[in-house]
């Protein structure tokens, strides 16, 4: 038996951890640094934080016999040349290859040399050039700061004055911060996940993430307020599409040398004019990653360790659909005070949520974040999977908030 350390503390490491808690081989999951729900799931906290390189290599070189990453800060910092440079086995990319997340201009340059479709886009380097530069595009426009923003990061401007507004916002702290000013693309957006290791990939079904905070898709971006997958709304056609464009990406990776292993998360949008590629991530999604593991009978922790020795196993999917809802605090993304309670004994008799933003409490568990869980629900068709999710979801809802329509595209 083995033990594994997952880095993060969001749903989506719940849902890895109890992944690879469900390996035979696996005797203990840590998590470094979790939420206070994760010990009702079997997890096993370690109080380090994600930026703590010395203290968790020191952990992992006693206790665990791989670790896996999470989140993009860490992957961006470091964390797995340090691990490397150790000696110590751990699945995640490079900060070199996780530029093609945490910088979006390194993404777009990466993608023109390598010929794959996205968005037309200009770089700005202050407020007068970004106005100019929103002027020459038109409307709707998309502003992005480049690097990393929890996908909070990003405004489709519908209008002059809102456009203006997002780029004052973005300048007002940063009076040189490159921001870039992309094409708006309309159509069907799906998030492609992968796990692989140089061009020898693990493709996993494809997910829709719901970003927008409200019904509708109304209202901010958001990190993400639910998801289902597989989604029936995507074609064989389309599906084949994503996968080409995931395999055109490892070998553009292999061409410019930037080797090693992680996970290929490619935001793709099916436009008229085919599918264009909004965005690179380069590690799993929140709340994708809640669909898509409950749908994987293999041995993950196998999985893991095999692709890390270059063999992608073919996966074995339980062939039903999941719908993961985000509960979120009201405030959500402006706002995560109050600190608010949590209807803590219902969830602790229960084991299929996947908590977030959750702490410790005078009177029990309270919200911890903005995104404080998710819940999955899982049918043989969307339609069951989504009634199923809001059965699970009513009795923990208590005071916070969630979309009352995640899945809907698919029915
Ligand atoms: P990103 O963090 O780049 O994935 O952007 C967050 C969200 O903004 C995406 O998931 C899309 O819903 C939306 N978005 C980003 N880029 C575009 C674009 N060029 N056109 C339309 N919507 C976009
Ligand atoms: N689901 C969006 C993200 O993980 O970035």
């Amino acid at each position: 038996m083995v033990n594994v350390l997952v880095i993060g503390s969001g749903a989506r490491e719940s849902a890895l951890g109890k992944a690879f808690l469900a390996s035979p081989q696996v005797e203990t999951v840590f998590v470094a640094p979790g939420n206070a729900g994760m010990p009702l799931l079997g997890l096993t906290l370690v109080p380090l934080y994600e930026d703590d390189t010395a203290s968790l290599i020191a952990f992992a070189r006693t206790n665990v016999a791989l670790t896996f990453v999470g989140p993009e800060q860490p992957l961006a910092a470091g964390l797995v040349d340090a691990f490397q440079d150790a000696g110590l086995a751990i699945f995640g990319p490079t900060a070199e290859l996780a530029q093609l997340e945490s910088s979006k201009q390194f993404a777009k340059a990466f993608m023109a040399r390598h010929g794959l479709p996205t968005a037309t886009a200009t770089v700005a380097h202050d407020l007068a050039a970004a106005q100019a530069a929103v002027q020459a595009a038109g409307l709707p426009v998309v502003i992005k700061a480049d690097g990393l923003a929890a996908g909070k990061g990003v405004t489709v401007a519908t209008t002059a004055a809102a456009a203006t507004s997002a780029l004052q916002a973005l300048y007002a702290d940063h009076p040189a911060a490159p921001v870039l000013i992309e094409q708006y693309l309309s159509g069907a957006e799906a998030s492609v996940l992968a796990m692989f290791n140089g061009t020898t990939r693990v493709l996993f079904p494809l997910a829709q993430d719901h970003k927008r905070r409200f019904d509708g898709d109304e209202g901010p971006n958001t990190g993400g307020m639910g998801a289902i997958s597989p989604a029936p709304q995507f074609t064989t056609h389309q599906r084949e599409q994503a996968a080409a464009l995931v395999d055109q990406t490892l070998a553009g990776m292999a061409a410019d040398g930037l080797d090693g292993c992680g996970v290929l998360y490619l935001g793709l949008m099916f436009t008229a004019a085919g599918p264009k590629l909004l965005e690179y991530n380069l590690r799993f999604g929140d709340p994708e990653t809640q669909v898509l593991l409950p749908q994987v009978e293999n041995d993950f922790y196998q999985l893991t360790v095999d692709l890390m020795s270059g063999a992608a196993e073919p996966l074995t999917l339980t062939g039903r659909t999941y719908v993961g809802v985000v509960a979120a605090h009201p405030g959500y993304p402006q706002a995560t005070t109050p600190v608010l309670p949590v209807v803590t004994p219902a969830l602790e008799a229960r084991n299929d949520w996947l908590p977030a933003g959750i702490a410790h409490g005078t009177d029990g568990l309270q919200t911890g974040g903005g995104r404080v869980f998710t819940v999955v629900g899982v049918g043989d068709t969307p339609a069951a999977a989504q009634a199923s999710a809001y059965d699970r979801l009513r009795p923990l809802l208590g005071l916070l908030a969630s979309r009352t329509d995640i899945g809907a595209k698919a029915l």
